[in-house]
């Protein structure tokens, strides 16, 4: 499948070509975060951390080499699990407890993901460049969240209250 290039306007539309037909969840966060990464400007890290055993462990994205478990209520992503809430952090280095895995990181923003009202994880997103991220950037990031999670079958994927990874 060959989807064509995109702009922040055309990420919905494109995630759903690319989630058509597939149920796979690290199949599905790996398109999603190269899609983010083509689409959105000014971005040096875009992927995901899924909750299982307990914390946050990273998943699929694009960028440097990132730091691979998070507990719970720390660094942005962190807390943005434990809160359940999109975090626009304008000043990575005025956030108290943020994790620095890419030095080139000054703006941040985490969206929630859920399905069926819990928690599988997070969608992560690092500019370099400092206040880089709006309102309308949490807008769009959460509409992309909720069809992530409507597209995949979380059961194949080891979250935490979703069974053990070896499928439905
Ligand atoms: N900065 C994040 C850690 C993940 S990286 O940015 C990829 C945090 O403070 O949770």
């Amino acid at each position: 499948m060959q989807l064509p290039k995109g702009e922040a306007a055309d990420l919905l539309l494109l995630a759903d070509g690319a989630f058509a037909g597939e149920r796979d969840p690290w199949a599905n966060a790996a398109n999603a975060a190269a899609l983010v990464f083509e689409c959105l400007p000014d971005l040096n890290w875009a992927g995901f951390y899924f909750l299982r055993g307990g914390g946050l462990i990273v998943g699929p994205f694009q960028g440097r080499v990132a730091c691979v478990r998070i507990p719970l209520g720390e660094g942005v992503c962190g807390t943005s699990a434990a809160r359940r809430e999109t975090l626009i952090v304008p000043d990575v280095h005025a956030f108290p407890g943020h994790i620095a895995c890419d030095s080139a990181s000054n703006s941040e923003i985490v969206v929630p993901i859920e399905v069926e009202g819990r928690l599988v994880g997070v969608l992560d997103l690092d500019s370099p460049l400092h206040d880089r991220f709006r309102p309308e950037d949490a807008t769009l990031l959460e509409a992309l969240a909720r069809k992530i999670a409507a597209a995949s079958d979380w059961r194949l994927a080891g979250i935490d209250g979703f069974g053990n990874g070896a499928g439905p």
